[in-house]
C-alpha cells in the first residue's frame, strides 16, 4: 500500500513537472538569446529579493549588481539590497538557508561566460570575471520586464522569472561597433548612450574612428592646429550632391580629459576602446592644419565634400613619422588596451609618384612595382610596418583596414575586412587574425528599407543583417583566425545623434545575435518577435530614437 501511494506521489509530482517542462516558456525574448536553455517549471519572485553577492566578487561587477537592485526597487516598489555575507555562501545556498539572487564566483569558466540557475527559492548567477557578471545581469534584466529599463513604477507588474538553467557565452569573442565622430561630430554624451546600448546586447569592443578628411576630433595637445583648425569645417555638402553646400560651420573634438571619461565609462560596461587614426590617406584635417605633412605645401581646407582624396601623408618625409610617433605617444596612455587601428583603406597614391621625398624614400628601400603590388603600394607598407613596430614597442597590436594586406603585411597585424568578405578569407588564410566587417552585412549607414527611409547608401535591412555567417566558406584553419564581426557607423549622412541612433537601432540586436550566438541559436522568427516584443519597450523605456517598424 505505502508503495503503491509512493508509486503515485511520484507519478503525480513527476506529470507536472514533465507538463511543466514543455508549459514553460518556449524561447525567451532575450537578445542575444542565451546559447543553451533548459526549461523548468515555476516561477522566481524577482521583486524584493535580496542581492545575495560571494566574498570577493570585483567592484565592478558589484556596481552592475548593485545598479540592477535599485532599479528592481524602484520599479517594483518592493526593496532589494545587495548583501555581500560573510561565511561560505555556496554551503548556505546549499543548506537552503539563502533566499534571492546569489552571485558566485566560478573560476573554472571562460572570459565572459556566465550561467543562470532559476529555482522557486533562488537565481544563482555563476560567472569568472567581470563581464560574465555583467552578462548574466543583462539577461536578467531583459528577464524581469522591459520596465526595469523605465522611469515608470509598475507595483501591478509581477517581475516573475521563469525557472529554468542558462548557460551562456560567447560565439565570437570580438564583438564590435564603430563610430564615425569624424564626418559628423557626436557629443560624449551621444557617446556614452552608444556605449550604454552596446554593453546591453554584450557588444565589448568600441572602435572609434576618431580623424577623418573632414574633422580631427582628438585634442593632441602638442599638435593645437590639428583641432583648432581641423576639427571644424565651413559647411557640408547636401546630400550626394558636391555642388550644394549648407554653409553651416561643423566641427567639435574630445579633450583628453573627456576620452578618459568614455573610456572610463566603457571600461564599466566591460568594453574595450579601440582608437582609430586612419593613415597615411584620409589625412585631410591634419593636412588643412598643417600642409606640410603631405608631399607638398599648399594651403588647404577641412574638406566639406565625402569621398577618397589625392592628397595624403607624405611617407618621403621623415617629419611625417615624428607627426605620427608623436601622436601616438600623447594617446598612449589614454587607450590601455591591445589594439590600435591605424586605418590603412583609401589611400591613392598619385601624389607619392610625382614626389622627390617619396621617390627617394622608395629607392633608398630598394621598393620596386613588380607583378604583386606597385613600389608607391609597397611604400604604404612601410607606413603600415614603421608604425606597428612603434606600436609593438609599446605593448600593443594594429588593426588596419584590409588594404593593408596589398604588397606585403608584417606578422602580427589584425586584418579588418570591409569590401566583402574576400580580404578577411585572404588573410585568415595567410595566417592573419581578421575581424569581419563586410559592407553587404556590416556598414550600418546604409538605410534600412529600399523606401521611405532618410538618405544614404544602401539599403541593408535587419533581416540581411540577421543571415549574416561569418564562418560560412572558411576552413577550420582560417576560421581559428576570425577574432569577431563588428558593425560600422560611418556618419557621412548622420548629421545628429537622433539620426545615429535610428541608423543603429535596432539593427545591432541583429548584429548582436550575429555576434553572440551560435548558428543554431539563431531564429529569425524568435528574433524578431522578441525584438518588436520587449527590445522596443527597452528602446522606448531608455529614450532611444530608433526605426520603430516591424519590417
Ligand atoms: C572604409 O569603409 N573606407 C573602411
Ligand atoms: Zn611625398
Amino acid at each position: 500500500m505505502k508503495l503503491f501511494r509512493t508509486l503515485i506521489l511520484t507519478i503525480l509530482i513527476a506529470l507536472p513537472a514533465a507538463a511543466g517542462a514543455k508549459d514553460g516558456p518556449e524561447r525567451l525574448d532575450v537578445i542575444p538569446h542565451p546559447n543553451s536553455v533548459e526549461y523548468g517549471k515555476g516561477h522566481f519572485k524577482a521583486a524584493g529579493a535580496i542581492f545575495n553577492c560571494e566574498t570577493g566578487i570585483d567592484e565592478r561587477s558589484l556596481a552592475a549588481i548593485r545598479d540592477f537592485s535599485e532599479k528592481m526597487t524602484y520599479v517594483s516598489g518592493y526593496t532589494s539590497t545587495v548583501a555581500v555575507p560573510g561565511g561560505s555562501l555556496r554551503k548556505a545556498v546549499e543548506n537552503g538557508k539563502i533566499k534571492g539572487f546569489v552571485y558566485l564566483i566560478e573560476n573554472a569558466m571562460e572570459p565572459e561566460e556566465y550561467s543562470i540557475e532559476v529555482t522557486g527559492r533562488n537565481c544563482i548567477v555563476r560567472a569568472a570575471d567581470f563581464n560574465g557578471f555583467l552578462y548574466a545581469t543583462q539577461t536578467l534584466k531583459q528577464l524581469v520586464d522591459a520596465s526595469v529599463f523605465g522611469e515608470k513604477v509598475d507595483p501591478s507588474q509581477k517581475f516573475l522569472i521563469p525557472c529554468m538553467k542558462i548557460s551562456d557565452k560567447p560565439r565570437f569573442a570580438y564583438r564590435g561597433l564603430h563610430l564615425d565622430c569624424s564626418r559628423h561630430f557626436f557629443p560624449v554624451e551621444e557617446v556614452m548612450r552608444v556605449l550604454d546600448i552596446m554593453a546591453l546586447y554584450k557588444l565589448n569592443r568600441f572602435h572609434w574612428h576618431l580623424t577623418d578628411d573632414q574633422g580631427w576630433r582628438i585634442e593632441i595637445k602638442k599638435y593645437p592646429r590639428l583641432t583648432s583648425v581641423g576639427a571644424f569645417r565651413a559647411g557640408t555638402m547636401i546630400e550626394g550632391d558636391k555642388t550644394r553646400f549648407d554653409g553651416v560651420r561643423h566641427g567639435g573634438y574630445y579633450t583628453q580629459d573627456q576620452i578618459r571619461e568614455v573610456v572610463s565609462h566603457a571600461a564599466s560596461l566591460g568594453i574595450e576602446v579601440i582608437p582609430e587614426i586612419d593613415l597615411p590617406g584620409h589625412m585631410s584635417a591634419a593636412i588643412a592644419a598643417y600642409p606640410g605633412l603631405s608631399c607638398h605645401d599648399d594651403p588647404m581646407e577641412v574638406p566639406m565634400t565625402w569621398g577618397v582624396f589625392e592628397r595624403t601623408l607624405c611617407p618621403g618625409k621623415d617629419a611625417t613619422f615624428t607627426f605620427l610617433e608623436d601622436v601616438f605617444t600623447e594617446i598612449l596612455d589614454l587607450f590601455p588596451y591591445e589594439y590600435y587601428h591605424i586605418g590603412g583603406d583609401e589611400c591613392p597614391k598619385t601624389e607619392w609618384k610625382d614626389c622627390p621625398d617619396c621617390q627617394a624614400r622608395i629607392k633608398a628601400l630598394g621598393l620596386k612595382s613588380d607583378g604583386h603590388a606597385s613600389a608607391e603600394a609597397y611604400l604604404q607598407n612601410y607606413v603600415t610596418s614603421r608604425m606597428q613596430a612603434f606600436l609593438e614597442e609599446h605593448g600593443h597590436k594594429i588593426i588596419g583596414w584590409d588594404e593593408i594586406l596589398e604588397g606585403e603585411l608584417e606578422e602580427g597585424a589584425t586584418v579588418m575586412s570591409w569590401r566583402g568578405t574576400a580580404g578577411g578569407e585572404k588573410a585568415s588564410g595567410m595566417g592573419f587574425d581578421v575581424i569581419m566587417t563586410p559592407v553587404e552585412y556590416c556598414y550600418f549607414d546604409q538605410i534600412q528599407a529600399a523606401e521611405g527611409e532618410p538618405f544614404g547608401y544602401g539599403p541593408l535591412t535587419i533581416e540581411k543583417v540577421y543571415s549574416y555567417n561569418p564562418l560560412e566558406g572558411l576552413d577550420e584553419g582560417q576560421q581559428k583566425h576570425i577574432l569577431g564581426v563588428q558593425a560600422n557607423l560611418w556618419s557621412e549622412y548622420i548629421p545628429d545623434s537622433a539620426h545615429l541612433e535610428y541608423m543603429l537601432l535596432p539593427r545591432l540586436c541583429a548584429m548582436s545575435e550575429v555576434q553572440w550566438c551560435e548558428p543554431e541559436v539563431k531564429e529569425w522568427e524568435r528574433f524578431h518577435s522578441a525584438l518588436t516584443g520587449k527590445s522596443f519597450r527597452i528602446f522606448k523605456n531608455l529614450g532611444y530614437n530608433f526605426r520603430n517598424k516591424e519590417n
